[in-house]
């Protein structure tokens, strides 16, 4: 073990290789994510980031390489110590919804009465401490369908760090809010990560708002690191790849349109060209993210 990396990385993946039924994912990646930082995960759609996270969680497995966390090896653990070291994992996933039938208060408490043997009377004081943190003390007794979207979002803050964890693992949290909503819980996420002392990992397409409470930036691409390092550094590269990402443009190495039949074979026009001008640009614009590792 290399114990100067396990000092400085809580989490570190290693020359990682993974795919989905043999369609490769991540090839040869190898990422640190430092110990009390906030670190950005970007990337276009379908690029690996949330399976990069279910890779940490253990949720899945590598086909080589190594997912280290705090010095141990996870992709190698047994059952037993994979539990152990998820219950120091916080995670907050895409439409990680609450339990609608369920109070906000019960959906806090809902993890430490599943993963503790603590008393009621504790368990109400950590519920409480963690909506406080979310600043939604006052709200325990109202339902999920009757707070905001961007309430319900910081219920599921509190409910994430209910367990103390020392790692969280944001996927697309900002997903579906209003600026307002948006702004306060980037905040949020730094502000926690800060006073309770976590390692943060943030996945989003929000670049003003990620770059603005991140550390450490690592956009991936093609299954590998396309950029790192702080969020001016990344900013300001060259690299045509990163400048079409952090630029939002629509043409670049990653591909707006989804590889398919030239625009002359579908549409029996003479221009020849796969990308199709006359058919303007906007047809498809979901598809077209995908188009790079494909
Ligand atoms: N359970 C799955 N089975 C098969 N393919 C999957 C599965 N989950 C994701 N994929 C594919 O793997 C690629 C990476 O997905 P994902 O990690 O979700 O990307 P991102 O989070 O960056 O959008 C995508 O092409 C996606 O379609
Ligand atoms: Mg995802």
């Amino acid at each position: 073990m290399n114990s100067h990396a396990a000092s400085s990385s809580l989490v570190e993946l290693k020359h990682l290789t993974f795919g989905y039924g043999g369609r490769p994912v991540l090839s040869d990646l190898s990422l640190r994510f430092p110990k009390g930082k906030v670190t950005a995960l970007m990337g276009a759609s379908g690029g690996g980031k949330t399976t990069v996270l279910r890779l940490i969680g253990g949720q899945i497995s590598p086909q080589s390489g190594e997912v280290i966390f705090d010095g141990q090896r996870l992709d190698t653990s047994n059952r037993k110590a994979l539990y152990q070291a998820r219950r120091r994992m916080g995670m907050l996933f895409q439409f990680g919804a609450l339990f609608t039938d369920l109070s906000v208060f019960d959906n806090v408490a809902f993890p430490l009465r599943e993963h503790s043997d603590l008393s009621p009377e504790l368990i109400r004081d950590i519920v409480l401490m963690k909506l406080n943190a979310v600043g939604l003390r006052g709200a325990r007794d109202l339902m999920p369908s009757e707070i905001s979207g961007g309430m319900a979002r910081r219920v599921a803050l509190a409910r994430a760090i209910a367990l103390d964890p020392e790692l969280v693992m944001y996927d697309e949290p900002f997903a579906g809010l209003d600026p307002i909503s948006l702004g306060t819980s980037a905040r949020l996420i730094r502000q926690l990560n800060d006073a309770l002392g976590l390692t943060s990992i943030v996945v989003s397409h929000d670049l003003d708002e990620t770059f603005s409470i991140a550390d450490h930036v690592i956009i991936l691409a093609n299954g590998r690191v396309a950029a790192e390092g702080s969020p001016a550094q990344v900013r300001a590269s060259q690299d045509p790849l990163v400048h079409q990402f952090v630029n939002a443009l629509p043409e670049g190495p990653v591909r707006f349109h989804y590889p398919g039949p030239s625009v002359a074979q579908d549409f029996g026009t003479d221009s020849g060209s796969d990308s199709g001008p006359n058919l303007g640009t906007n047809l498809g614009a979901n598809l077209g993210e995908k188009g790079a590792n494909s």
